[in-house]
């Protein structure tokens, strides 16, 4: 049953069988789910961001709920390029699912040598079968670094250097993900297709803060922290649309998914594919489960190609 409908999502030169990814940050490096999750039904992990150096991360607290929600201020906290090729990629590259990995960096110089080590120390050939690296998600939105993030992600003449830069080294699936804390997202995802982005991702998490009133001071260590989770489904839906109109290039929606109908509001609006974030803190097999969700919807819909409905409910 299903076996007609078309799920698979052309990102550049590869192709994901499933629309439904796991989204940075919220799967580690995969291994953290070991006998949780099947990895089958997962699109693509994407991986918790690679600097060039390990990071401790921010202070605590890092973590607190919001209604329908939760705030992080995690600061980019990684094992650094040389480890997750020696500790984490090895287990990766034994999984039934894509592997993209996220990058990050504090200067152009950095997102590059990461690239730049990825490529040369242990890639072979382009992937997409399932058993390597599929490709980079260029993160230019974390809220929670002084440097790099979203400091990139709010230049839309900084994001299309950035991408020509990465471009230059790498053929493989080139996605930047974008902040929706600008006035215009429309305008950046334009500048990351200029450079030559494969696709682009979106939303990462909104600014905000929450104040404890017995200690009058805000909760989270670093003060300020990105939300994410239900609360900031409808935003993510917006600015996916809005991507929509402004570029050509594929977009992978995300921002408060836990089921099928949420995603599908997603590809409704212009996304070709999706990541669950928060959602798998609360059920790491949500994934699969939208996966299996969107499919009986096409099936009961007489959809034989999920691009059918790609962006139908705005276009
Ligand atoms: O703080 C963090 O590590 C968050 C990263 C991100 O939102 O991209």
């Amino acid at each position: 049953m299903g076996a007609n409908v078309d799920l698979s999502v052309r990102i550049g030169n590869g192709t994901l069988a499933n629309p439904v990814g796991v989204a940075s940050g919220t799967f580690g490096y995969g291994g953290e789910y070991e006998g949780l999750v099947d990895f089958s039904d997962i699109g693509a992990i994407y991986t918790k961001a690679v600097t060039l150096e390990p990071r401790g991360g921010n202070a605590p607290p890092r973590l607190v709920e919001t209604p329908s929600g939760i705030l992080n201020s995690i600061g980019l906290a990684n094992v650094g390029v040389e480890k997750f090729i020696s500790d984490k990629l090895p287990y990766l590259r034994t999984l039934p699912c894509a592997v993209v990995v996220n990058v990050a960096g504090a200067s152009e110089d950095e997102y590059r040598r990461v690239v730049e080590r990825l490529e040369s120390g242990c890639l072979d050939s382009v992937d997409t079968n399932g058993s390597g690296i599929f490709g980079y998600e260029v993160n230019v939105s974390c809220p929670n670094v002084h440097h790099g993030g979203l400091a990139f992600g709010t230049d839309p003449a900084q994001v299309e250097r950035l991408t020509s830069s990465l471009r230059e080294l790498t053929k493989r699936p080139l996605i930047i993900k974008l902040t929706p804390n600008v006035t215009d997202i429309a305008v950046v995802a334009k500048a990351a297709e200029a450079g030559g982005a494969d696709a682009v991702s979106l939303i990462n998490t909104l600014v905000g803060m929450v104040i404890d009133v017995k200690t009058r001071k805000p909760v989270l260590g670093a003060k300020t922290g990105g939300l994410s989770g239900p609360a900031v489904r409808p935003v993510g839906v917006a600015l996916t649309c809005k991507a929509r109109r402004a570029v050509s290039i594929p977009i992978i929606g995300m921002g408060g998914i836990s089921c099928a109908d949420d995603a599908l509001q997603y590809i409704l609006a212009g996304a070709s594919a999706v990541q669950i974030g928060t959602a798998n803190f609360v059920n790491p097999k949500t994934a699969g489960l939208v996966s299996s969700g969107i499919r009986e919807y096409c099936i009961g819909n007489g959809i034989s190609s999920l691009k059918e409905i790609c962006g139908v409910a705005v276009d």
